[in-house]
């Protein structure tokens, strides 16, 4: 059995969780993450921009390790390839998207909401997880309470983290990395204010660091 691609690797355990409406915006968005100690970007396959703006950030960005997140489908992961993602993410998976990806040697991080599917991508040879909707799951205590069986798997919290509660998950031996789209909101991305998404970057990592 193939075994699945390896991440690439990053520093920050703070993945933004980012939605382009214009592939523009990507490019200055990575930077100005980058610039607050952000060095791994989630841009989601929810817009039409999504793959314009991964091939942006992987040709003029190097130092920013660009995943394509929300692929839900194994038709998808040829495309993110294509684009230039380094890795992939997905709020759930299937058994055709985990053959895709291993097939096609895509790193990829699967999302899981209970034990029973956190077990079928350890099967698959997948080891860190997103927990998707991790909030609204139970937050911290079902974490906690999948590392009592599931002492082997890592997992990456994400839906309804931020500032607020995500020294809470960084806490937790399993939590590997939390997700969140509060780095990079809508209104800051539309007027271009990147300034502020390096002040929200340079927050949640020294937040982070705080807790390592
Ligand atoms: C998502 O995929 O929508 C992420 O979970 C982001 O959730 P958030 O907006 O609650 O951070």
């Amino acid at each position: 059995m193939k075994t699945p691609a390896p991440l690439p690797t990053f520093h920050s355990r703070v993945v933004p969780v980012v939605v382009v409406t214009d592939p523009a915006q990507a490019v200055p968005m990575a930077e100005a993450l980058l610039a607050g100690g952000v060095d791994v970007i989630e841009i989601t396959l929810r817009s039409s921009a999504a793959l314009a703006a991964i091939e942006a950030v992987a040709r003029a960005v190097p130092a920013m390790q660009v995943g394509a997140g929300t692929v839900t489908r194994a038709s998808e992961v040829a495309q993110v390839i294509a684009a230039g993602a380094r890795f992939a993410l997905s709020p759930g998976a299937t058994p055709a998207l985990l053959d895709a990806v291993t097939a096609a040697g895509l790193p990829f991080i699967p999302g899981v909401a209970t034990p029973g599917e956190a077990m079928s991508a350890r099967d698959a040879g997948f080891t860190l997880m997103k927990c998707f909707p991790a909030a609204q799951l139970g937050g911290v205590e079902v974490l906690k309470a999948w590392g009592g069986p599931l002492p082997d798997l890592r997992f990456c919290p994400t839906g309804g983290v931020s500032l607020a509660n995500m020294g809470q998950f960084l806490a937790l031996p399993n939590v590997a990395m939390v997700g969140g789209s509060w780095l990079t909101p809508a209104a800051a991305v539309q007027a271009g204010d990147w300034a502020q998404i390096t002040r929200l970057a340079r927050e949640a990592t020294l937040a982070a660091q705080a807790i390592a």
